[in-house]
């Protein structure tokens, strides 16, 4: 019955083939995919596990660490410190990188990732994620925290894993994007999604509204035109979503389309996004664009963006490429002032929160 499935070493075999380290990264995809089945043993669990609720603590960025964040952080790191693989890791979690323990041998990536994304959802038993990105470290140093600061366009590798009703791991190597099931009775991830295609064009959107009065007016303009339907410029109906997990967005959208965006806002001037580049926005985009879709911060294609720190967060527009291009265009004409109805004060050009002068 499971003769000739997929299973994701195959996969990672026959899809590395003749790539350089193509050992190396391959056997470390594997342990990774080896945390995200513990974390969704962890997950699936629910009240029965004793993980859920708060720690009682603050990450970096001054979010509330739930107990399976930290759980989730520390599978990860034990699951992929030991292979002589990686260099260094960074997280979500963790204020500094972490450095490989000097036991064991220092490998040529360096792996970032966000253990659990969306972990606000835990407690409701919604889907939530671990997402994470593969970068080059070829140096003889350890690595430094500037070693992570690398734009998304020289990523190896990225995936995410959503633990929903199935577990699901979709992986790019620079060569598709492919999505991956776990088959829990056997364990092992079988290729089920091979070569997602997100459509090019959508009638459905993802945003949180409750942020309306704080968006760039593009933002606004793209919103309020899809709000308006059959009766407006666009002459259809649009429809929204809202799940407040990204992994499980992102999913929706490779599955059939849509639009997704956390853009730049006004709520804390200190953000110009929520969304975190290294561990979030890159290996996302990163995954869109090799399924065809497209992902901007609204001026700039999200995969060129230079980071300039470990924790940066940058606006996050994805999704369908024609929806996608039709809001960097707005981008445009509001910066050429030729979408006057849509002008908010906060960001007309004299002002000092105007976009292009934050970026
Ligand atoms: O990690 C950030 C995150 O939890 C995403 O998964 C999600 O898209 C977003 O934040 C939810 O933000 P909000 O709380 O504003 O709905
Ligand atoms: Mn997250």
């Amino acid at each position: 019955m499971h003769l000739g499935r997929t299973t994701l070493s195959k996969f990672l075999i026959q899809q590395l083939n003749g790539i350089e380290g193509a050992t190396d990264l391959g056997a470390l995809l594997v342990d990774v995919a080896a945390a995200v089945k513990a974390i969704s043993a962890m997950t699936a669990k629910g009240a029965l596990g004793g993980y859920l609720g708060e720690l009682g603590s603050k990450n970096i960025q001054g979010e509330t660490q739930q107990k399976l964040d930290v759980l989730a952080n520390d599978v990860m790191i034990r699951s992929c410190e030991w292979g002589g693989l990686v260099a260094g890791m960074a997280s979500e979690e963790l204020e500094e990188p972490y450095p490989v323990p000097v036991e064991y041998s220092r490998g040529r990536y360096l792996l970032v990732f966000d253990p659990l994304d969306g972990s606000s959802n835990t407690d409701v038993n919604v889907s939530v994620g671990t997402i994470f990105s593969v970068l080059r470290h070829d140096q003889s140093q350890p690595p430094a925290a500037n070693d992570f600061l690398q734009p998304g366009r020289v990523q190896v590798a990225a995936g995410y894993a959503i633990y929903g009703p199935a577990t699901m791991l979709v992986v790019t190597v620079g060569k598709g994007t492919h999505g991956f099931t776990l088959d829990r009775e056997i364990g092992n991830f079988i290729l089920t999604h091979p070569n997602l295609q997100i459509p090019i064009d959508t009638s459905e959107f993802a945003i949180n509204t409750s942020n309306a009065r704080f968006w760039e007016p593009p933002v606004h303009r793209y919103v309020t035109e899809c709000q308006a339907g059959k009766t407006g410029d666009r002459e259809r109906d649009f429809n929204m979503r809202w799940i407040a997990s990204m992994v499980a967005e992102v999913h929706r959208i490779l599955m059939r389309g849509g639009v997704f965006m956390y853009p730049r806002d006004t709520k804390d001037l200190g953000k110009p996004g929520r969304l975190r580049l290294l561990y979030e926005a890159n290996p996302i985009s990163f995954l869109i664009e090799q399924a065809g879709g497209r992902a901007t911060t609204g001026q700039q294609r999200l995969l060129d963006v230079i980071p300039e720190s470990l924790h940066q967060r940058v606006p996050l527009i994805l999704g369908s490429y024609n929806e996608v291009a039709r809001i960097e265009r707005y981008h445009a004409e509001h910066a050429n002032g030729v979408d006057r109805p849509y002008t908010s004060p906060l960001f007309n050009e004299r002002s000092m929160f105007r976009p292009e002068a934050r970026l």
